[in-house]
């Protein structure tokens, strides 16, 4: 028989508002007088993207990426394809891509090695959440909110199998 899988509450709505304003009113603060564009990482920081922009109250432009290391389930691939690119010229621009959560690493290597390439005046990370003891190559966060999950998790745009992006909190996905 296939046991159903458990949601463990782990990062409640009110502390992800809390963590997204604060980091919000650091890059308001950072790239205040810059050509600040969002580059969010899909599908997972959809919500997070959000939230944050609409705390950002410098102008900014958005634009879209999507790459996955991921096949289905909990398990990493290790291979990353680029299947969306930003539409939006970045060139000489302030570039800041908003990525769910950092994990190996690998993902974001191959995602800015191609943002590079557009000769952005300069690129940053802001990343949910950075589970930087599972890190397999370097990869510096600029700007994050939770550094101190653990486990596979669910909700607030993060997924297993395309399931549970929707759900307003963060939880463990206890299989
Ligand atoms: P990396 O290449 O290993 O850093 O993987 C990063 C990507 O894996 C993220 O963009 C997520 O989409 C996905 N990922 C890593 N950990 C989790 C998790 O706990 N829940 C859902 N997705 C995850
Ligand atoms: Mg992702």
């Amino acid at each position: 028989m296939t046991s159903v899988p458990e949601l463990v509450p782990l990062i409640s709505q009110e502390q992800i508002q809390k963590q997204v304003c604060k980091v919000a009113d650091q890059i308001n603060i950072d790239y205040c007088g810059h050509q600040l564009v969002l580059i969010g990482l899909l599908k997972g920081a959809f919500i997070f993207l959000a939230d944050l922009a609409r705390q950002i109250t410098i102008p900014h432009q958005i634009d879209f990426m999507r790459a996955a290391s991921y096949g289905r389930g909990t398990a990493t691939s290790g291979k990353v394809s680029i299947s969306q690119t930003p539409t939006i010229d970045l060139k000489h621009k302030d570039v800041l891509l908003v990525e769910d959560i950092v994990d190996t690493g690998i993902t974001l290597a191959c995602v800015k090695q191609y943002l590079q390439s557009l000769a952005p005046a300069s690129l940053r990370i802001c990343a949910l959440i950075d589970k930087i003891e599972r890190r397999e190559v370097e990869m510096p966060v600029d700007y994050v909110c939770f550094n101190d999950a653990a486990g596979f998790l669910v909700g607030y745009g993060l997924d297993c199998n395309e399931n549970y992006r929707s759900l307003p909190a963060i939880y463990i996905l206890d299989q």
